[in-house]
């Protein structure tokens, strides 16, 4: 009886999400529901976390034989190592034996896998090593790690958890890794990382992350070097001297975009976000003020390059399904979002240099980290005020604007899109 009970209740929850992504009104916000309902969160981590190919971090996290990474992915959690041959890999973080979580999330350096409980230690390929007093004619070679799809992607790892991943990851590679390889990613070193829980959910994260509408008001740091209007604008509603300068702008970037294409640079925008799998964008930006890095006088933070990465190639910006980042010839800035419940998220950022830089010799790291820390903060105070207000009696699904949220209708109409085609269509 009382599992018949779950059964009406699941099929009842399954109905009113799909009832909610039905009612999606192109051009608009999503309703309400699926930003607020702890099942339609539920939904998120089975569909979009679970089954698609999500950004977990990055080959720095795991630099040397030996290295290992957890990360959590909702109530999941993977083990990403590099073995002997220095080959990255990945595996559900559960213990063959009974389960328990082998590593806790974060970094560490180890030459088995040993889980905690009783002690069955694993290689860094997964294969079952030991495995105490479970008898002669115990066969370890059954209980392999459960091996999770993992990628590189010029040194960014992307993951899926299910074993049926999207084959257009292919697309996401045979776009970015070219333009990743001047940067030499693989070769840095992560000269910080900052965690911040925002109070919002997921979905609101990426909506805000994919607009500069909001910037100007807010990000007095980040606007040194970053042009506003990069993401759209309406011409109509510009007074004649910013429409001025929005036509110089535009010209510079057709001009720069194609001396960036004839000395080698791909950098014209790539578009890859509906009516695809896995979603991403890609584009060489101009960096605005001194044109170098995203730093307070948008100056270079960093003494040594990025590989063979040189000043004035702009800004490769990279948006996915849970991540955004920018990479500058001084240095990148990779973040990561996982969601933690319907109206939690957390937001990773990682500031990477060459492996070589040395702190307070090539870089000072409040230089090279203030703008997105500020940012970042900021970012954090606007998604909750948009929690706060999608959760309120008077919320109704906005408009987005044709001009500067163009991005946040297509991400959205994906999301449509990917839940309706994994069971939660009409
Ligand atoms: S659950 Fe891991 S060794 Fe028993
Ligand atoms: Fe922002």
């Amino acid at each position: 009886m009382l599992h018949q009970l779950h059964d009406l209740s699941d099929s009842a929850s399954h109905a009113t999400i799909a009832s909610l992504i039905a009612a999606r009104e192109a051009g608009h916000m999503l309703p309400a529901g699926l930003y607020t309902r702890p099942d339609a969160f539920e939904a998120d981590l089975d569909i979009i976390f679970h089954r698609h190919w999500i950004c977990v971090g990055l080959e720095a996290d795991v630099p040397e034989a030996g290295d290992v990474y957890a990360v959590d992915i909702g109530r999941s959690s993977i083990v990403i190592v590099r073995d002997e041959d220095e080959t990255v890999r990945a595996f559900h973080n559960v213990c063959s034996h009974r389960g328990a979580r082998l590593v806790p999330a974060g970094r560490a350096i180890v030459g088995k896998l040993v889980c905690p409980y009783h002690q069955w230690a694993y290689e860094l390929t997964g294969e079952l090593f030991n495995a105490p007093h479970m008898g002669q004619e115990f066969n370890r070679g059954l209980h392999h790690l459960k091996p999770v799809a993992i990628r590189s992607i010029g040194g960014i790892l992307y993951a899926c958890l299910s074993d049926d991943p999207p084959e257009d990851i292919e697309e996401l590679d045979r776009v970015v890794t070219p333009r990743l390889a001047d940067y030499d990613l693989v070769n840095t070193r992560i000269a910080y990382e900052s965690d911040i829980v925002e109070s919002g959910n997921w979905k609101l994260v990426i909506e805000n992350n994919r607009e500069c509408y909001h910037c100007e008001a807010n990000h007095p740091e980040l606007c040194v070097s970053f042009h506003a209007s990069d993401f759209g604008f309406d011409p109509e509603e510009l007074s004649p001297s910013e429409r001025d300068e929005a036509a110089a702008l535009a010209d510079l970037y057709r001009d720069q975009t194609e001396a960036w294409e004839a000395a080698g640079l791909a950098s014209a925008a790539v578009e890859h976000t509906v009516g695809v799998a896995t979603n991403f964008r890609t584009q060489r930006l101009i960096i605005a003020g001194s044109g170098e890095s995203q730093t307070p006088d948008s100056l270079a933070a960093c003494a040594l390059p990025l590989g063979t990465a040189k000043k004035g190639t702009g800004d490769t910006h990279l948006w996915g399904i849970n991540s955004w980042s920018h990479m500058m010839a001084d240095h990148a800035v990779v973040m990561t979002l996982m969601p933690l419940s319907a109206d939690r998220t957390l937001v990773r950022t990682k500031w990477l240099v060459h492996k070589d830089a040395v702190e307070g010799v090539d870089y000072d790291l409040e230089n090279l980290t203030s703008v997105w820390l500020a940012t970042n903060k900021q970012d954090a105070d606007l998604v909750r005020i948009a929690q706060e207000g999608v959760q309120s009696a008077g919320f109704r699904p906005g408009p987005y604007s044709r001009f500067t949220e163009k991005q946040l209708d297509d991400f959205a109409t994906w999301y449509v899109e990917r839940m309706s085609a994994h069971g939660y269509g009409r």
